[in-house]
C-alpha cells in the first residue's frame, strides 16, 4: 500500500500520526490475510510497535504486508512501514509489526485458515520464527486474562 502523508494525517510537527500508521497497518496486514484466507477476520493481536523515524507530511508512507505463518484458525502477517522521500526517493524502514488475525464466520464461529505454502528455507525459517511468537503472545494473553478482575 502507498500514500502520501497529508496535512491532516500529521501532528503539529507535521509527522504522520502514529494512530494513523496503527491503522495502515492493520489494513495491509488485513488485505494479505484476506487474499490469503478469503473468510472474515478480526485482529487478535497487534505485537509491540516502535516508530524508528518520523514520517513527513509529503513524504510516502509505504506498506508491505506479507502472511508469515498460517496455524489453524489463526494466521500471522508481517508488515513493514517504510517512508519514502518524494523527492530524493529515499526510503528508510520506520516500523515491524507481527499481527494475528482468526478467521471467523458470520455468527462468530471460527473457520480453519488454508495451509500457507512453505517452500524455501527463508520462507521454513520466517514461519518458525512466528512459532515462536505466537507462543508468547498466547503465554501474554492468558497472563492478561489471569489480571481480569
Ligand atoms: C480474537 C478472538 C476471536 C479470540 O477468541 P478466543 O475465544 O479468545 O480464542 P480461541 O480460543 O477461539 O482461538 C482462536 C484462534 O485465535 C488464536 N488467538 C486467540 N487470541 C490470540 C491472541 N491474543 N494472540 C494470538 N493468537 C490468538 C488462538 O491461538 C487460535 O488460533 P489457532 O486456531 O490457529 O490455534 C476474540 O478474542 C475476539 O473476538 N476478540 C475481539 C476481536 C476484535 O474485535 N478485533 C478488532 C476488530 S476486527
Amino acid at each position: 500500500m502507498v500514500q502520501v502523508v497529508l496535512p491532516n494525517d500529521a501532528n503539529p510537527l507535521g509527522f504522520i500520526l502514529g494512530g494513523t500508521v496503527m491503522h495502515l497497518i492493520d489494513i495491509a496486514g488485513a488485505i494479505a490475510c484476506h487474499r490469503h484466507t478469503r473468510t472474515l477476520l478480526v485482529t487478535a493481536a497487534v505485537d509491540d510497535l516502535q516508530f524508528l523515524h518520523p514520517i513527513t507530511v509529503g513524504d510516502l508512507i509505504i506498506l508491505k504486508a506479507r502472511v508469515t505463518c498460517a496455524f489453524t484458525t489463526s494466521l500471522e502477517v508481517q508488515v513493514d512501514v517504510f517512508s519514502e522521500e518524494t523527492l530524493t526517493g529515499k526510503r528508510l524502514l520506520t516500523s515491524r509489526a507481527f499481527l494475528t488475525f482468526v478467521a471467523v464466520d458470520r455468527d462468530g464461529g471460527r473457520v480453519r485458515v488454508p495451509p500457507l505454502l512453505v517452500e524455501t528455507d527463508d520462507e521454513r525459517r520466517v514461519c518458525e520464527e512466528a512459532k515462536v511468537r505466537r507462543e508468547a503472545r498466547l503465554q501474554k494473553k492468558a497472563a492478561t486474562r489471569k489480571s481480569e478482575v
